[in-house]
């Protein structure tokens, strides 16, 4: 397994979104070294200054702004938080970069992708967005795992509240997930659990519409799951 120090760095491929700056925000308070990406720099410098502003009650240093291939490069670990769409453009594009890392990837196939309803979910031809992910990296040796996609952006943003779900994750690699599920826990709240191998990615992703659902007939936006009942995921 990786060693995580201080030193190891995270960083949010499309991390200008709410879903990754709330990641970004959350692991830097945690104390990991994270860099925000984005297509454009500037943005990305921009976005980072504005969280520190809004979040100046904490020491947001360990958080720095970057292209997104400066960010795949510079990355120990990276984690992919882009629209469907822009996917697989964006893993082409930072590709030479993810060799043997580990690719955390939270999209989500939504229909909104081809202008639905974010309640229906798209089938892939790969069977989920992290398979897809897995395939456009195929051969560089990179470890990808399905992660936060059930977290909602709103959960990760009510800093300093403790996100009160747990984080499915599935990937073919034990130990990448075992350290993927070290850095997910430094969320207050968050706990992960180990779904199996990438294909149950399949079934975690179908979860999120449901959850969008649930919280749009509740008027809700913290909607979200534990899992109960496992005597062995309770003992970890
Ligand atoms: N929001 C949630 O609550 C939530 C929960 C679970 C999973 N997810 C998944 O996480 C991912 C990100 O969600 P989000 O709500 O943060 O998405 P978003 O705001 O629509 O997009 C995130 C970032 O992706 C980049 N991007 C957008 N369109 C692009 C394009 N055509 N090509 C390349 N880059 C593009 C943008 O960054 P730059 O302009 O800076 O490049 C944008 O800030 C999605 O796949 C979603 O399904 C979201």
């Amino acid at each position: 397994m990786i060693k995580i120090g201080d030193r190891m760095k995270v960083s949010i491929i499309g991390g200008t979104g709410p879903q990754g700056l709330g990641i970004a925000e959350r692991l830097a308070i945690a104390g990991m070294d994270v860099i925000v990406g984005s297509r454009k720099e500037e943005k990305a410098l921009d976005v980072v200054a504005k969280a520190k502003e809004d979040l100046s009650d904490y020491d947001l240093s360990n958080m720095v702004g970057m292209a997104n291939e400066d960010a795949a490069k510079e990355g120990d670990v990276l984690i992919i938080t882009v629209p469907l769409a822009a996917q697989k453009p964006t893993l082409e594009g930072i590709k030479e970069f993810c060799a043997d890392k580990i690719v955390m990837d939270a999209t989500v196939p939504l229909e909104t992708a081809i202008g639905g309803k974010p309640f229906r979910f798209i089938d892939l031809m790969e069977g989920s967005a992290a398979e897809r992910t897995a395939k456009i990296l195929e051969g560089t040796g990179a470890k990808v795992i399905c992660a936060f996609c059930n977290i909602s952006n709103s959960h990760l943003a009510n800093i300093p509240e403790e996100i009160d779900c747990d984080c499915l994750i599935a990937g073919d690699d034990a130990d990448a997930k075992a350290t993927a599920a070290e850095i997910i826990d430094k969320i207050p709240g968050i706990k992960t659990i180990d779904c199996g191998i990438l294909e149950k990615a399949r079934i975690i992703e179908k979860i999120t519409p449901l959850l969008i659902g649930l919280n749009i007939k509740y008027k809700s936006h913290y909607g979200g799951l534990r899992i109960t009942g496992i005597p062995a995921l309770d003992k970890e």
